[in-house]
């Protein structure tokens, strides 16, 4: 009986880990990963190409802003915090950028993974 609630303790202990815990060395995985994110088509550290240079994304922006730019960025590039507006003057876009930011659908973790190891830059 006890070994039992053990097992069952441990087990729901263990499910619980993966959901809070991201992973850097993933995120930069996915970020290179052409054909699964495909950011790397359009950003690179030092250097601007379709998108912006990302070196020192990290001091240009919060954890939350990237995760919210990741999971829905023209309503994140529509709003009205300091970090949206910042980046709205320097890339001197007033619309929508629709399509222009353009990964495929993330799911949480991935999104996670990637916003940790932007976090690094
Ligand atoms: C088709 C090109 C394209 C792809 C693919 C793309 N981006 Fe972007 N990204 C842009 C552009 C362009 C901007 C600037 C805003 C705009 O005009 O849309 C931007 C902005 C950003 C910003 C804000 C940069 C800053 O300096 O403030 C971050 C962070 C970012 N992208 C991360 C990513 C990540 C991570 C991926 C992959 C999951 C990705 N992007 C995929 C084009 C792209």
């Amino acid at each position: 009986m006890k070994k039992s609630l053990l097992a069952v303790f441990l087990a729901s202990t263990v499910s619980l880990v993966p959901l809070a815990y991201a992973d850097a060395k993933r995120g930069e995985a996915l970020f290179n990963d052409e054909k699964a994110t495909k950011c790397i088509g359009c950003h690179r550290f030092g250097q601007a190409m379709v998108g912006p240079d990302l070196a020192g994304v990290s001091q240009r922006h919060t954890r939350s802003w990237i995760v919210r730019w990741l999971i829905n960025a023209p309503a994140t590039w529509n709003a009205k915090d300091p970090e949206s507006e910042e980046l709205r003057k320097r890339v001197k876009k007033k619309k929508v950028p629709v399509p222009a930011h353009a990964p495929p659908a993330l799911t949480r973790q991935q999104v996670q993974d990637i916003t940790d190891y932007l976090m690094t830059k």
